[in-house]
């Protein structure tokens, strides 16, 4: 995973590579570091820890013509300084930051050591400096040397390179996504146009095997064949790219708190003057299919279960929603027209673009849910869908996931030709802010549980979906175990683990499984559970500890997710937890 960035000729170019690392620490965040090249000088601070950690480390007068930057998510070895980016080859002479996974790196290492490398890290980057410099003593050219590097290496990689001496900033890049920013004499480097969107807001993007080098007021980047190529300039939309607290003390929160308006927004950007704005090739392909296939990880998937429901419910089309991780070892194409439906926030979730690149290999119609455009599944799938929830911060989704949600219900709507259902979405959106207002009785609840060693969430039909997220957004920020239990399914087994106060958080907003949930409640009461009870009106009772107004039933997880987001986060918070940065996570999850 990992974010890397890199200028050359930039005014202040460490004050671009702090920001622009912490900007992209969405990427990961277990170790940060940056090199400066001051002629024929480089100087590098790294360590374990954040990027103000970094920055704390660096001397105030510390500046370079040429600079690059990391922030990490430890796939090979430990996250300690040692492994920390950037990497310098064993001669001295080169450094680099990376973003990928080098295939059968061990090998490869196991060969450069018989060859008199030495090494000082477990990771596999520095194998690539290694190889770089060898070649380059052959070559005598470094664009030579990377060359043959791309020719060696198989693996995902996005890498900013400097040589000693060279006012130069050297690029390669594969699968990995890698953009340059061109600016009035200077150039940037940065894995995505967060950190450069301040700076300018016009990028070339490198494709699969592309490689380069970037000067002060020039660039030059060459195909896999050695030939040089012109790269399209490209700009971005700058409101879904920049992003700041706005006076909250957590992005999590706000980005919960932004759920009404980018549902609305969502809406709108759907619906133009009561009539659907959608593709209609796509519209038509989905009404024409005898299966939908979602695919999808954590909070994707879930928002795939309830899209899976939508479709059979509302449309008669039988659906299947699949973990991509397992599908891809067992893909299944049930019926005789398939649709291939992929939801990704990010759109670079490596275990979707194995499934997509299983998927390409028969002509089956596929669309992309996501809220980034350009991304690699993007380019991958024929049709695309934008959620527009805006950049999600926040490592733990919150806005993105309801936005996938109604996104799900918005095509459902479409190809049913029913704008009712759009505007039942509008309509129940004030329910969300007074959802807010019940912050108070959601704080209780986070006292109660937050020293607890393990929690449940119990739900039937939309509350189990609903569940699943609600268990997921509790465990990743405030690591008590949690688990979310289908009602019927408790006593099948999980009902073992409740003893006294064990606490059961149960949803019930359903007409049709209230009174089964309300059965599951005294089971697991009479066992010793703590339960707390989140309700909408007309199914709750008087003990219960949260009550929502009324709204078709299914917008629950559009809705009442907002009080499992909300307990997740008082949660966390009151554990004293990074509710934005939780351990061992990252925003994008490019490596499987
Ligand atoms: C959890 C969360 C993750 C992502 C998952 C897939 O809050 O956001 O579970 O949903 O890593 O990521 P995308 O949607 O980018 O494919």
């Amino acid at each position: 995973m990992c974010g890397i960035v890199g200028c050359i000729g930039k005014n202040k170019g460490r004050e671009y590579i702090i920001n622009g690392l912490k900007t992209l620490d969405y990427r990961g965040y277990d170790s940060a570091g940056v090199a400066f090249l001051k002629q024929d000088k480089i100087t590098i601070y790294k360590d374990a820890g954040s990027v103000s950690h970094l920055n704390s480390l660096i001397p105030s007068k510390e500046e370079g013509d040429v600079l690059i930057g990391h922030t990490r998510w430890a796939t090979h070895g430990k996250p300690n300084k040692i492994n920390s980016h950037p990497h310098m080859s064993y001669d001295g002479e080169f450094v680099l930051v990376h973003n990928g996974i080098v295939e059968r790196f061990a090998e490869h290492k196991a060969s450069l050591i018989e060859q008199g490398v030495t090494f000082k890290s477990d990771t596999d980057s520095e194998v690539v400096v290694n190889m770089i410099a060898l070649f380059y003593k052959e070559e005598k050219d470094v664009l030579k040397a990377i060359r043959r590097v791309m020719e060696t290496i198989e693996g995902s990689y996005a890498i900013s390179l400097i040589h000693r001496g060279e006012n130069r900033l050297y690029v390669l890049k594969n699968v990995s996504p890698l953009l340059v920013g061109i600016g009035e004499d200077f150039n940037l480097v940065a894995s995505d146009a967060s950190p450069m969107i301040e700076h300018t807001n016009k990028f070339i993007e490198l494709g699969d095997k592309e490689y380069g080098y970037i000067e002060k007021s020039s660039y030059k980047i060459y195909n896999f064949e050695g030939q040089e190529v012109t790269k399209e300039l490209i700009s971005k939309d700058i409101s879904l790219v920049k992003h700041d607290l706005n006076g909250y003390d957590h992005y999590m929160l706000k980005e919960i708190e932004e759920i009404p308006s980018v549902i609305t927004r969502l809406v709108n950007h759907y619906v133009l003057d009561h009539e659907f704005n959608f593709d209609k090739d796509l519209i038509n392909k989905i009404r024409e299919s005898d299966h939908i296939i979602f695919l999808g990880c954590g909070t994707s998937y879930h928002a795939s279960l309830v899209g899976g429901r939508y479709f059979e419910e509302m449309l008669g089309i039988p659906t299947a929603s699949y973990i991509a991780s397992e599908w891809a070892f067992h893909p299944m194409f049930p019926g005789k027209k398939p649709f291939i439906v992929f939801i990704s926030q990010s759109g670079e979730t490596a275990d979707l673009i194995h499934c997509l690149n299983i998927v390409k290999q028969y002509d089956y119609d596929t669309l992309l849910i996501t809220n980034t455009s350009g991304s690699t599944l993007e380019r991958g799938c024929k049709y695309s869908l934008n959620i527009q929830a805006g950049v999600e911060v926040s490592v733990a989704s919150t806005k993105a996931y309801a936005a996938q949600v109604a996104m799900l219900l918005l095509v459902v709507a479409a190809v049913k030709s029913n704008i009712k259902i759009a505007h039942e979405i509008i309509n129940a959106l004030p329910i969300i802010k007074k959802i807010k207002e019940k912050q108070e009785d959601i704080k209780k609840v986070a006292n109660f549980i937050k020293d607890k060693q393990s929690i449940f969430y119990i739900g039937r039909g939309y509350d189990y979906y609903l569940s699943l997220e609600a268990s997921l957004k509790l465990k990743e920020i405030s690591y008590i175990h949690s688990e979310a239990i289908a009602g019927g399914e408790l006593k099948h087994g999980p009902i073992a683990l409740i003893e006294n106060d064990t606490p059961v958080i149960v949803f019930i907003t359903d007409h049709m499984t209230a009174n089964s949930m309300r059965g599951n409640i005294e089971e697991v009461k009479s066992r010793g559970a703590k339960v707390f009870v989140i309700s909408t009106r007309e199914l709750s009772k008087e003990s219960d500890t949260i009550v929502i107004d009324p709204y078709p039933n299914f917008l629950s997880s559009i809705i009442v997710s907002t009080a499992a987001f909300y307990l997740a986060y008082y949660t966390s918070l009151s554990k004293g937890y990074d509710v934005d940065k939780p351990r061992n996570l990252a925003k994008s999850v490019t490596v499987e």
